[in-house]
């Protein structure tokens, strides 16, 4: 997505973030999705378990997310002393829509006793009613942590819940079929075509991805030749970190490409998405014009109430416990 400010007004309206959170005491932390220009001026950019520790690490009186509205009100959540401010208040995710409060209450009452389970792309009032939040980096560790005997109940990522109940081999754990839209419209098929055009180089998947599961299960029949790695977006930064060498297909939100590309230094010839049109129209509502007002007005402030905060910080606070 190109921005309609030209290269000088960016640099500009960087500088402008730059003096202002100087002067505001103020810590930017940004998801790697982000448009370039937000990625430059952050102080932190990374997946949203990286960001939601961050924000706890942090003690500067204001804290800026940029990102979707759910990780502004994660870091609100863990932050109740601290002004957490976000540049745009729309910016939502279909992922953490597909699933309401009722809905949740309703499926708990069918199964009783049940450990509820949650991504963290979710509401605060979802995870309010949570014993887990997880993210697509530790997700796995944490299903593998509740004792064997506990139903599940995992929420709402369908492609993410499968994958983890493959991985893991859990039986009792009962999946909520939502997806996100960016995602899900990715297909074994995507990930064949790509592996011809690109032979040798490693696929970078990200669990939301609607081929997560197929493609390790026609991998293990041997139907699928192509080296896969299923990361969250912090795991597929790590992981290019340690191979810059390798070629690469990326199949998840574009805005990673440049965060991956400035880690290797590449001018980008061995990076690919595997699909041009992975763009979350909701990071993107994020810009450094509406970054420049929210610095220097101090909105949207991120305000979660206090009974439904309490309440969610617990499986918030679980997930870090275990993540350290
Ligand atoms: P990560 O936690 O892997 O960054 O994923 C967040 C997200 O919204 C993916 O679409
Ligand atoms: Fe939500 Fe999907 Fe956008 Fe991630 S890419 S923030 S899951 S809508």
């Amino acid at each position: 997505m190109r921005s309609t400010l030209s290269v000088e007004e960016i640099k500009e309206l960087q500088r402008r973030v730059l003096d202002l959170k100087r002067k505001k005491g103020a810590y930017i932390i940004a998801h790697n999705y982000q448009l370039p220009e937000i990625q430059d001026v952050a102080d932190y950019v990374g997946d949203s378990l990286g960001m939601a520790m961050e924000a706890k690490r942090t003690d500067y009186p204001i804290v800026v997310v940029c990102g979707v509205h759910f990780m502004a009100e994660t870091a609100a959540i863990l932050l109740p002393d601290r002004k957490v401010i976000t540049p745009e208040r729309y910016a939502g995710c279909s992922l953490a829509e597909s699933i309401t409060p009722e809905q949740l209450r309703e499926w708990k009452a069918q199964h009783p006793g049940a450990v509820v389970v949650s991504y963290v792309n979710t509401t605060a009032e979802v995870k309010a009613l949570s014993d887990y939040t997880v993210t697509s980096s530790n997700a796995i560790d944490i299903v593998r942590a509740i004792p064997e005997d506990k139903e599940i109940l995992f929420l709402p990522d369908m492609f993410l819940g499968m994958y983890v109940k493959e991985v893991t081999g859990r039986k009792n754990m009962h999946i909520w079929p939502g997806e996100c839209h960016v995602h899900a419209r990715v297909t074994p098929q995507d990930i064949s075509r790509a592996a011809v055009e690109n032979p040798g180089a490693v696929m970078l998947v990200h669990p939301e991805c609607g081929c997560s599961t197929n493609c390790l299960y026609l991998k293990a029949k041997g139907d699928l030749d192509v080296d896969i790695k299923v990361l969250s977006t912090g795991g597929m930064v790590r992981y290019v970190k340690q191979h810059p060498e390798e070629e690469y297909v990326v199949a998840t939100e574009v805005g990673i490409l440049y965060r991956l590309k400035k880690e290797i230094g590449s001018d980008g010839d061995r990076l690919k998405p595997l699909r041009e049109d992975m763009i979350c129209e909701y990071m993107k509502t994020i810009t450094i014009d509406k970054l420049v007002r929210s610095l220097e007005e101090e909105v949207y402030e991120v305000k979660v109430p206090p009974e439904i905060a309490e309440k969610a910080r617990v499986p918030i606070e679980r997930m870090l416990s275990l993540s350290r």
